[in-house]
């Protein structure tokens, strides 16, 4: 038996959807990409979305559109407190745009932002804290929410691995002023590459159409708070108000994403299906700590860190994983703090001891949308051998 890492999510539906993007003749961002971004907001209860042409590039513009907003932009030099534990691309925006990064620990158990540590690195100077509900398990919300509140600070949502979770009963991704998600193929839904920012604010919303999409006013609303027309028609037609990108999606990505979305609820099902067995199956085992749950998790794959007090290392684990045809890949990104990137980044680390024990003992197997609970069972045989 193989135990691959991820499946496919798509159906005869999305070939479809490629076909009649195809007939129709436009393939640049149109009509289609629309529909998908008032399908999505309407899904996660939010008021406006933006798709872009990845979840990195919705972090990008996400970042950016904070530094243009009216009030109380974000300036060079402000500082964003980080988790240890997210993807490069949660943090490379906050460093191209000179945002200093402090960097706080994550819990071992739940691989989320450890909230004690965060409480503490909070100082007068932090404008905007990064949350990441790592691989489907979403952070806790309710202390979040209320430390940002108290202190005046931003809450920016990376939800990239976790569509689809809730805490208390709320969809992460929603409790951010913006917050990402991503399309990418092996995540939740896949457009194969695509990424979308989710917000109420309609400065922001403007603000994230117009990055997007060169700096232009081209697709801004009519009664955009970012800029005001003017009475010149010519000159309006090509009208640059911000310094933006070209990260728009095509047509193509936003068909496929409106036929995945009918798809995500069932998608999920199956996901957490898969995920009742593994606990089930791993939950006791003191050789591993899997990741603990918390709210209602979209279980994007299944964490195990070899015990520091276990005998057995990672490498002999791997090893046997790897002889069995089962795959098997670093927890996200690991922890940032050991990459050689970090020599670029202004930034500060209050603590990581258990980002590195992730990092250095951590793996995660795949979960996929669809029935594996047998291919558990096998990784489950595998490791009774060790
Ligand atoms: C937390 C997080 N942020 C951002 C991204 C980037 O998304 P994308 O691969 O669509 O660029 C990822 C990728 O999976 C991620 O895990």
């Amino acid at each position: 038996m193989r135990f691959e890492l991820t499946g496919s999510t798509w159906g005869e539906e999305e070939k479809q959807a490629i076909f009649d993007v195809v007939k129709s003749n436009r393939f640049t961002m149109g009509p289609r990409v629309q529909e998908f971004e008032e399908k999505f907001a309407a899904h996660f209860g939010m008021r406006y979305a933006v798709m872009a042409n990845s979840g990195s590039s919705a972090n990008l513009i996400a970042v950016a559109s904070l530094f243009y907003r009216k009030d109380n932009p974000l300036k060079r030099g402000d500082e964003v407190i980080v988790p240890c534990i997210s993807w490069a691309t949660t943090y490379h925006p906050l460093h191209q745009y000179g945002l200093k990064l402090k960097f706080v620990d994550v819990d071992l158990k739940t691989l989320t932002i450890d909230v004690a540590e965060l409480k503490k690195a909070i100082t007068g100077k932090t404008r905007m804290v990064v949350a990441v509900s790592v691989l489907g398990n979403p952070c806790r919300f309710d202390e979040i929410t209320g430390l940002c509140a108290e202190n005046n600070i931003i809450l920016f949502e990376d939800n990239c691995e976790s569509m689809g979770a809730r805490f208390d009963g709320r969809y992460t991704g929603t409790f951010g002023f913006v917050n990402t998600f991503s399309t990418f193929f092996s995540h939740h839904i896949s457009t194969m590459e695509g990424g979308l920012a989710l917000t109420n604010d309609k400065e922001m919303y403007n603000l994230l159409k117009s990055i997007r999409n060169h700096g232009w006013t081209r697709g801004q609303d009519e009664d955009s708070p970012v800029f005001e027309k003017r009475d010149d028609d010519f000159y309006e037609a090509y009208r640059f108000i911000l310094p933006g990108y070209n990260v728009r999606p095509s047509e193509i990505h936003g068909a496929i994403g409106s036929r995945q979305l009918d798809k995500l609820d069932g998608f999920l099902k199956v996901r957490r299906k898969n995920a009742e067995h593994f606990v089930g199956l791993f939950g006791n085992d003191k050789r591993f700590i899997i990741q603990s749950e918390t709210g209602e998790s979209s279980w994007f794959c299944f964490t195990m860190i070899v015990n520091p007090e276990w005998t057995a290392d990672r490498k002999r684990v791997l090893q046997t994983l790897r002889q069995a045809g089962i795959e098997y890949r670093i927890i996200t990104g690991g922890n940032i703090l050991r990459h050689d990137v970090i020599r670029y980044y202004n930034h500060e680390v209050t603590k990581s001891t258990n980002a590195d024990i992730a990092h250095y003992n951590g793996f995660f197997v795949g979960n996929f949308s669809e029935d594996i609970r047998d291919k558990i069972d096998y990784l489950h045989e595998t490791l009774a051998t060790l």
